[in-house]
């Protein structure tokens, strides 16, 4: 038998988790949601989910892979036999997601190396973004290279790679989003931004909003994709569960609500106040932003930092993609870092070559108007991880028992604050929520 590896303290698995959790969902898709959602009153709505649903899954989790000291499939497995589908099912996730969030994280690199060599004018062109991406080798270089760099950090093992990158990125990827939010708030005219981000507007609030932040609060945290339970079997019995759940929904939440102050006010401040500008996806991060940094004065700098901010988070968060495939296979077949980092390093590459080329060579491929890339999205976070939460809620909240859960967050010094709490959004409010984000998810897409 292999030693499982470990994390060697709490802030290292804070670290860790956090940076798996803060990613390309914080940057850009937070400030748009908040921003089409009522503002104010999005960002209440987010933090009252975040305390209760957010903390409760993310308690499930992590308290499943300690228990077990397994990665999801063995997990859910040892657990209970009828549930190792739910194993598998979790497994599919990553092994859907880390190829295509790569292509879009090779996209971070090129637009920072391009920011990072005078270039702020060219990236702001109108084409400049679609001609990128229509392309077959370059994108695929970028897209290579990023897929190297985790793989090259995963090799390295959990404490000498993972907790070590983390421990140095993620303390400067806090210190870059605070410096260019406060500067994105002295431009002129930034106020007016800043007062529609954090005004709640109560006639914005529907059944809509809460659904939309309750998806965003689960990509976000990276739940229902083994990712918390295979860190969950790195952490340590005298680390205290519950209060590192804490420490990351605050890490989690606080740079999503700062990417919003870094981007809400600034594109305010270019468009004038017209916040169709605060388009989704990558349009805003890849065509919007750099328009707005070639607008501003210091503009080539701050875009800069911008993107190499972006880069440590959506790089943390691939780690821990593919750090759970990896584990996922070395716990299967017993194989050794290496052999499996090799594998999951090629499986990726496969995978990710169609994503890439689906907007350049392979464009014609398309399913409702989506592309290969879109397709790969939806089907793993508007079905895969509603159901996989869905059936973790189930699993914990009637076979294998709250208490179960419980007694392992009370393992560190026999306490569980939020017990309560737990014990009813886990068996009942959790659920129901689910089913409704998976029907409106669906009908969504299909409406
Ligand atoms: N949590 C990450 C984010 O907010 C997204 C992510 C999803 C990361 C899946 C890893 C795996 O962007």
């Amino acid at each position: 038998m292999q030693k499982r590896s470990n994390f060697s303290s709490k802030l290292g698995f804070v670290l860790a988790a956090s940076g798996s959790a803060v990613g390309l969902g914080n940057i850009w898709r937070f400030p748009y949601l908040a921003a089409q959602y009522g503002g104010g009153s999005f960002l209440l709505i987010y933090l009252i989910l975040a305390v209760t649903f957010g903390f409760t899954l993310m308690v499930a989790e992590i308290a499943i892979g300690r228990k077990t000291g397994l990665s999801a499939i063995g997990a859910f497995k040892v657990l209970d036999k009828r549930f190792s589908f739910l194993g598998v099912l979790a497994a599919l996730v990553p092994i859907i997601i880390f190829p295509y969030y790569s292509v879009i994280g090779g996209w971070v690199i090129k637009y920072f190396a391009v920011f990072l060599t005078g270039g702020v004018h060219t990236a702001a062109e109108d084409t400049y973004f679609n001609s990128f991406i229509s392309g077959t080798f370059e994108p695929l270089g970028w897209f290579f290279l990023f897929i190297a760099l985790t793989a090259i950090i995963v090799l390295c093992g959990v404490e000498k790679g993972i907790e070590k990158v983390s421990k140095v990125m993620m303390p400067i990827l806090v210190l870059l989003t605070i410096f260019i939010a406060v500067y994105g708030l002295t431009l002129d005219g930034a106020m007016e931004g800043f007062v529609y981000y954090i005004k709640p507007h109560m006639s914005d609030i529907s059944v809509k909003t809460v659904l939309a932040a309750m998806g965003q609060l689960f990509y976000s945290m990276s739940l229902a994709m083994g990712i918390m339970v295979t860190y969950g079997s790195y952490m340590k019995k005298e680390n205290n569960l519950e209060s590192s759940v804490r420490q990351i929904e605050v890490f989690d939440t606080g740079i999503a609500f700062l990417a919003g102050l870094m981007i809400i006010p600034a594109v305010f401040v270019f468009s004038g106040g017209d916040r169709s500008m605060l388009s989704s996806g990558p349009g805003l991060m890849f065509m919007t932003l750099p328009k707005v940094f070639d607008s501003m004065k210091l503009g080539g700098f701050i875009g800069c930092l911008f993107f190499l901010m972006v880069f440590f988070a959506a790089l943390t968060s691939a780690i821990s993609l593919m750090e759970t495939i990896v584990s996922i296979f070395r716990d299967k077949f017993h194989w050794s870092r290496k052999g499996a980092c090799l594998f999951v390093t090629a499986l990726a590459l496969v995978m990710g070559i169609p994503s890439s080329l689906g907007f350049g060579p392979l464009s014609f491929i398309s399913w409702m108007g989506l592309t290969i890339l879109d397709i790969m999205d939806f089907l793993s976070n508007s079905i895969l991880m509603p159901i996989v939460a869905f059936f973790t809620c189930i699993f914990v909240g009637f076979i294998i028992k709250p208490k179960a859960i419980a007694d392992e967050v009370k393992e560190t010094n026999g306490k569980f604050k939020g017990e309560k709490l737990f014990t009813v959004m886990i068996k009942w409010v959790a659920p129901i929520f689910l089913i409704l984000i998976l029907v409106s998810s669906v009908a969504n897409t299909f409406g």
